[in-house]
């Protein structure tokens, strides 16, 4: 385990479900929650996406519990939910990761294209919610989705994405009004650029990446350990009166507009 500025008991006696958990930022929120005392379900469309991520969690004296399931098919997530709550017997904290993308022109963007990552990002994220809403009103629980700054401008070749996460950001403040009188606190994270993740690798053209570190104010990209910490303060009882927020970490990126040059 790296050096953490949180107890390791932090999130003792928590369950958490951790949709997108197996890889990149989403994995390392569900490794980090472990690390700090959480039991910690993952869930990803394929089972051999998740089995690095359990073992890895295992292997540091964790609990972990993979279950695969699709965030768009609403039967699979009650099936996935209630198969943890079988496991861990309670769900506290539910983490929305699991994420689609991938650059494309507006003008060639199939209409099939935009919709499923609208589906993945922004129904799965309800689907997610919905399904665990018992669990969480019964445990005063708490949600944390992961979004992005793509959409506070307009970011070439991510209308798909902007959209998907405008949508997330939507359920993020209409939960907190909701389901804030049952003790459930809805927060977001819109990371920005991260390095040594999925995103960015497929997203980022590696020559780029000098001109856009240079337009980060902080000059550095992030990292998934910013996440982490961030993810942990979310839930941990520091928070506790946070709800409804999507805190930005990206080293003040967006304020310097979404592009590259
Ligand atoms: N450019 C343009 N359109 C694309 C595309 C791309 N790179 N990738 C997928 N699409 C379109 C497909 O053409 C299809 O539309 P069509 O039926 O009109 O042709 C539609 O999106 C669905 O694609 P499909 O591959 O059938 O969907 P899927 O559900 O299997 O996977 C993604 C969709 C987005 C999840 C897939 O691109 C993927 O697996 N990405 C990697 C994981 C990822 O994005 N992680 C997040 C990192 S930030």
């Amino acid at each position: 385990m790296s050096k953490s500025v949180f107890s390791a008991d932090l999130l003792e006696g928590k369950v958490a479900f951790v949709t997108g958990g197996g890889t990149g930022i989403t994995g390392g929120i569900a490794r980090a929650l472990a690390e700090h005392g959480a039991k910690v379900a993952i869930t990803s469309r394929k089972m051999e996406n998740l089995e690095p991520m359990k073992a890895e969690i295992e292997a540091g004296r964790g609990e972990c519990f993979a279950v695969a399931t699709d965030v768009r098919d609403f039967e699979g997530v009650e099936k996935a939910i209630a198969a943890t709550v079988d496991h861990f017997g309670k769900i506290d904290i539910v983490v929305n990761g699991a994420a689609g993308n991938f650059l494309c022109w507006s003008n060639e963007l199939s209409a099939n294209g935009f919709g499923t990552v609208v589906d993945i990002d922004t129904k799965g994220t309800f689907n997610v919610c919905r399904a665990a809403f018992e669990q969480l009103k019964e445990n005063k629980g708490q949600i944390l989705n992961i979004s992005a700054t793509l959409h506070y401008l307009g970011t070439p070749m991510q209308i798909h994405v902007a959209a998907a996460k405008a949508g997330v950001d939507a359920i993020t403040r209409n939960l907190t009004v909701e389901w804030g009188r049952y003790g459930i606190r809805v927060n977001g994270i819109a990371p920005g650029p991260i390095e040594d993740t999925e995103g960015m690798k497929r997203l980022l053209p590696p020559n780029l990446k000098e001109a856009l570190t240079q337009k980060i104010p902080l000059k550095r990209f992030g990292r998934i350990k910013d996440i982490e910490d961030s993810a942990l303060f979310l839930c941990s009882p520091a928070a506790s009166y946070i709800s409804g927020v999507t805190l930005v970490v990206d080293g003040g990126h967006w304020l310097t507009g979404t592009g590259i040059g």
